[in-house]
């Protein structure tokens, strides 16, 4: 069984599907493993790393020569990958149906790492949770970069600095790790999400819930506790309560997403308006579409009245390397669940709730439910 670890191409990538000691891990189950020249370089893993792990590292057609398994962190192109090769990578299924009937077409198989599902056996191989709580930290830090003013409260001889108010609203897995970043930083924390269940939790983190409260915010959460859309009614409701507490904060951090759907758009032009200048918006759902009106991908919008909008498009990928590692076990841990270890190679067997919710191209054939029609 050999696998091939991509270099990526899609701009602003810097991730790498695997790391020396994934490499290492892969051998000692029996495979080989290929490494594409320079797939490591932006994640702070040189060539001659992989190669000390007992990598080859080559061209992209020397690693794909052969290969039974791809490994990427976006969709490789289908170039030159053999048929009946697996790929295993973040394909965004529902925006890039392309890429996925280009496998088809030339029957290479493909596993949606975002599909697989979120139960207890599948955490350790959650790439939308490891990278989720990186971007989360990492959005709070860009933050405080940006804002001109301290997140602790400070008594100093010169006087007291006030400690700085943040907002964060949604709170899956991003929320919550900004949660407790900016609460590590001295910040007022509070927060908001149209799903009951993380009103504890914010609690928990020592923040300040801020809901909704009617019928149909109870039923918010799918039974596979994402968030639904919400109608006109509840929309306004929202809208009347952010523009409350918005105008209060310094940051304010939204991560709001709902699957395959367009992000929910939660700050207006209006309510930005009513910030003081100096303010800091991280709109983290960007390019699902943004949380925040006027946000624009990787760039820095200042508004009128002196709000900074950041909005990345790639988030994990600014904190590459550590986001690497983490993706990079996701991946192993995902590969070491359906390791045939008599036959050394991967299997994936037919029925598992894993493999069903995952598995979206086989065959020649989009096969997924989700994304049929
Ligand atoms: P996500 O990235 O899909 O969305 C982020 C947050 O935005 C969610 O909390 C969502 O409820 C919220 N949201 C959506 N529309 C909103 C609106 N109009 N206003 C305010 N907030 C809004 O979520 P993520 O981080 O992927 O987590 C989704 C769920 O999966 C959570 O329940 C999380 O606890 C669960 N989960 C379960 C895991 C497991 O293995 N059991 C692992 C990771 C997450």
């Amino acid at each position: 069984m050999k696998i091939a670890v991509m270099k990526e191409t899609a701009p602003g990538e810097r991730r790498v599907a695997a790391t020396p000691e994934t490499v290492r891990k892969f051998l000692a189950l029996g495979a080989q493993v290929a490494v594409e020249e320079g797939a490591g370089l932006r994640a702070d893993v040189p060539d001659a790393e992989f190669a000390a792990a007992g990598a080859l590292v080559g061209s992209r057609a020397q690693v794909l020569d052969g290969a039974d398994l791809v490994l990427a962190v976006q969709g490789p192109a289908p170039e030159g990958i053999p048929a009946g090769a697996l790929v295993l990578a973040m394909l965004n299924p529902y925006q890039s149906r392309d890429r996925l009937e280009a496998y088809a077409a030339v029957g290479i198989d493909a596993v949606a790492l975002e599909f697989i599902p979120r139960i207890t056996r599948a955490q350790s191989m959650d790439v939308l949770s490891s990278q989720a709580n990186l971007a989360g930290y990492k959005a709070v830090i860009d933050a405080a970069h940006a804002y001109g003013r301290a997140f602790p409260m400070m008594m100093t001889a010169a006087g007291t600095v006030p400690a700085a108010r943040v907002f964060v609203m949604g709170v899956g897995v991003a929320g919550l790790q900004a949660i407790a970043t900016a609460k590590r930083l001295g910040a007022i924390v509070s927060a908001t999400d149209v799903r009951p269940a993380t009103r504890e939790q914010i609690l928990s983190l020592g923040g300040k819930p801020v809901f909704v409260e009617d019928e149909e915010a109870a039923e918010a959460e799918t039974a596979g506790g994402y968030a639904r859309e919400m109608s006109e009614a509840y929309r306004a409701k929202q809208a009347a309560l952010i523009s409350e507490t918005i105008a209060k904060q310094d940051i304010v951090i939204t991560t709001a997403l709902i699957p395959g759907r367009p992000a929910p758009r939660l700050v207006t032009a209006e309510q930005i308006a009513t910030m003081r200048p100096g303010s800091v918006i991280v709109d983290m759902s960007v390019v699902q579409g943004g949380n925040v009106e006027g946000s624009r991908a990787d760039e820095t919008v200042v508004t009128e009245n002196g709000v900074t909008i950041l909005g990345f498009s790639n988030y994990p990928s600014r904190m590459a390397s550590t986001a690497s590692a983490l993706f990079a076990r996701n991946l192993l841990n995902f590969v070491q669940t359906f390791w045939d270890p008599e036959a050394k190679a991967l299997k994936l067997p037919e029925g598992d709730e894993i493999v069903t919710g995952a598995l979206v191209v086989k065959g020649g054939a989009i096969i997924h439910p989700a994304l049929q029609g």
